[in-house]
């Protein structure tokens, strides 16, 4: 018998070195230490065996479950960490293996054109100011110098929320509203340009009812015309990237501005090139700050001038980048956006050359 129960132990111990998994281990388990489990068996028969062969094998028999049970545990333990070390090992990521070929993100050209401005003011001094989308009458016509029933109103066909006072708001229709919010919250001199959208009721193929304009104002002691010609040649030279860019300045009339200029660029009307040929092209407007805005935002107009100009953003990246219809800006078709899109990687930085 004793013999009988070293070889059931050198057999088992055998079999649970042999055991691949945690699987094969729990069926060792229930077929040894189990209810009907062949060690089991044998110490359920010492019951019916005689006082003297239960004296003789009963110790052994129960020394021997003392130690399986324990080697069971300790064959489990090391399974379960062999099995941990095949998870990790299969789950590696191999953080050298090249990105899957989905295509990158583009920046569209509006936020493009955007950066670009920001940029090229953000090197002459300029922070960035910002208004409302909804505005009231004055922010948007009273304070720029625009009274109830002046003409330039009926320029700008008005989009006006419905029971919303009297006045009624209004979906501003020029960022010119920055210049008031910044008169009336920034102590001068400052450089602000404030670019964003903007709304009129106009739709055909290089109008939209939602567009964008940058408005640009500077406020200073003694800030004159000069200083305003300056700007908007180097803007436009930095922007067409044209470092001989012809720019024309043109008397105009904004309510907002005294005097007031429109300002022209050189341009080939047949091939489109910008800087070439001898045609002028309208880019935007611009003038000295009215001494009426002025004393309207706060300013004392014997003490402070400036000049203010505004700029389609639209209509820029469109003569940038030779595109023709307005429309597919805000079609989100993937298509046109992959051919006029910027790479998110290489951002509008000046000193790059944009
Ligand atoms: N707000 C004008 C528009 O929407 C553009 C403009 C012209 C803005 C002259 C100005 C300016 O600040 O001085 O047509």
């Amino acid at each position: 018998m004793p013999d009988e129960t070293e070889a059931l132990r050198a057999a088992v111990l055998a079999d649970l070195e042999a055991t691949p998994d945690l699987r094969a281990w729990d069926a060792l388990r229930v077929a040894v230490l189990g209810k009907s489990g062949t060690l089991t068996a044998r110490l359920k028969a010492l019951g019916t065996a005689t006082p003297e062969a239960r004296r003789a094998h009963g110790a052994a028999l129960n020394a021997l479950k003392t130690d399986l049970v324990a080697a069971f545990e300790t064959r489990r333990a090391a399974l379960e960490s062999a099995a941990l070390a095949a998870r990790l090992a299969a789950d590696r990521v191999d953080v050298t293996l090249p990105a899957p070929a989905a295509p990158p993100g583009l920046i569209h050209p509006i936020s493009r054109t955007i950066e670009e401005i920001i940029a090229i003011f953000g090197a002459m001094g300029f922070g960035v100011g910002d208004g409302f989308d909804i505005e009231s009458d004055w922010f948007n016509f009273g304070a720029l110098n625009i009274p109830p029933h002046h003409p330039a109103r009926a320029d700008q066909d008005t989009f006006y929320l419905a029971d919303s006072g009297t006045p009624p708001r209004l979906l501003r229709t020029q960022t010119s509203d920055v210049q008031v919010h910044t008169m009336l919250t920034t102590p001068p001199p400052f450089r602000v340009i404030a670019p964003g959208r903007t709304y009129r009721a106009d739709h055909d193929a290089t109008h939209s009812p939602m567009f964008h304009q940058c408005e640009g104002i500077a406020i200073g002691e003694s800030i004159t015309l000069a200083n305003l010609k300056g700007c908007l040649i180097d803007f436009l030279r930095a922007f067409f990237e044209e470092p001989a860019l012809k720019v024309r300045f043109r008397a105009s009339y904004f309510p907002f501005t005294e005097p007031s200029m429109e300002v022209d660029i050189g341009w080939d009307r047949h091939s489109g090139e910008i800087g070439r040929g001898v045609d002028w092209l309208e880019i935007l407007g611009s003038g000295m700050v009215h001494p009426r805005v002025l004393a309207n935002c706060g300013l004392d107009p014997r003490q402070w001038q400036g000049f203010a100009f505004g700029m389609g953003i639209e209509r820029l990246t469109m003569l940038k980048h030779g595109m023709t219809d307005l429309r597919p800006f805000y079609e989100s078709d993937l298509r046109w956006l992959r051919h006029y899109g910027f790479s998110a990687l290489a951002p509008a930085l000046l000193h790059e050359g944009l």
